[in-house]
């Protein structure tokens, strides 16, 4: 995908190689990612305004599990393993929808409420000292940050896995997006992509703008190629901005699609409608910037003026992976008549296809036998980054 991101001296790794070809198509490897990474670290699994309602649910897979994510009465979020407490039956196989009353398991209809409780278990009474309170669903360790949930599946009560919590874990990025009000967007947009290539390929490919020139020209001429900036250069959160060419929008038209979100926050705090008259001016003014960020293990964060667009990677096989693509927007966003999600929309889905193509290419010739690790270029910093940070997951 995008960012270019220039190398500097700092990050400068001579002799840098991409990663040998076992990464990428080793059912082993594979199974040691799920283990040592998806297992124990913390995983994006939707956005909040995803479930808005009371019973509202959607199904997680994480690290080979299944996770029911569900809203509760009083607003709360909570994750539970997809799994009875009765004879271990699957509990919900729709991926997603609204349950009234209760979670109720299609096999002998024991029914637990949205927090877990176990509520109803029919003809229980007479089994020998079975009390309900013993049988709640087992939960999932579970967060929000800037409205994102995340989940861990490592043991919080023993630290195994090197258990850490959410806040302390984007330490690093405290009040860094507070200018998007990221808890407070919604997605108009999901696409589901299915990739026949490995998640790294995906993380590598957004991290660098090498490619853009000739795999991105309608981007390369909204967004010059070569004007990425990082500010993250090393650990598990990586990027930084590239330019957005004066007086235009990353869209099919290359226009602003919607009213920049900075904008549309601060106009709801103040009840005013000057600032929003202003909104493509204030945008318009040179310093037009989209940035890029991948949070390890499977986000990727880019932050337009007007919109911001999430991907969640899903690794299915060594050489498959689910992509769910959200386009964000304001939620205010829709009461302008400038308001035209599709010129964004359309904008990245041909972006992402021209990127999943060459990810897709990629992992065909590296499959071969013929494939040896290559050097990296001088344009290839953030990757680098990347695969250098994932190797310490794996040691
Ligand atoms: S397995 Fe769920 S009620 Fe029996
Ligand atoms: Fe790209």
């Amino acid at each position: 995908m995008i960012t270019a991101f220039r190398k500097t001296a700092e990050t400068s790794q001579p002799g840098a190689k991409s990663l040998p070809q076992r990464y990428f198509v080793s059912p082993e490897t594979f199974a040691e990612e799920q283990q040592n990474i998806f297992s124990t670290q913390w995983v994006l699994v939707g956005h909040q305004n995803h479930i808005p309602e009371a019973g509202q649910y959607f199904i997680a897979e994480v690290g080979g599990e299944s996770l029911i994510v569900v809203r509760d009465k009083h607003e709360q979020i909570h994750g539970f393993y997809n799994v009875c407490r009765h004879r271990g039956s699957r509990l919900v196989e729709q991926k997603e929808g609204r349950l009234s009353g209760g979670i109720q398991c299609p096999y002998h209809a024991w029914t637990y409420a949205f927090n877990g409780r176990l509520l109803g278990a029919p003809h229980m009474d007479g089994a020998p000292g079975f009390n309900k309170a013993d049988y709640s669903l087992h939960p999932v360790n579970m967060e929000i940050w800037e409205g994102f949930i995340f989940v861990n599946l490592a043991d919080a009560s023993t630290q195994r896995g090197g258990y850490i919590s959410l806040a302390e874990w984007f330490a690093p990025l405290a009040g860094k997006f507070s200018h998007w009000d990221l808890p407070t967007l919604r997605s108009t947009k999901r696409i589901e992509y299915d990739v026949r290539a490995n998640w790294k390929l995906i993380f590598e490919n957004y991290s660098e703008c090498y490619h853009c020139l000739g795999v991105h020209p309608e981007l390369s001429k909204i967004s010059p190629y070569d004007s990425a900036e990082n500010d993250l250069t090393e650990g598990p959160f990586l990027g930084g901005f590239m330019r957005i060419v004066k007086g235009r929008s990353l869209t099919m038209s290359g226009n602003a699609c919607a009213l920049g979100i900075a904008v549309a926050s601060r106009a709801r705090d103040r009840s005013t409608s000057q600032e929003i008259e202003n909104d493509y001016e204030h945008r318009h003014d040179g310093k037009n910037r989209v940035f890029y960020y991948s949070i390890f293990p499977n986000m990727l964060l880019s932050l337009h003026p007007d919109y911001v667009m999430v991907h969640q990677l899903q690794p299915q096989l060594p050489e498959r992976t689910l992509i769910l693509c959200d386009w964000f927007f304001h939620p205010d966003a829709s009461k302008h008549s400038d308001f035209n999600p599709d010129d964004a929309i359309q904008f990245w889905d041909m972006v992402n296809r021209q990127d999943w193509h060459v990810c897709e290419l990629s992992q065909q010739g590296i499959s071969s036998r013929a494939y040896q690790p290559g050097p990296y270029s001088a344009r290839e910093s953030i990757p680098v980054a990347w695969d250098d940070y994932y190797l310490r997951q794996m040691d």
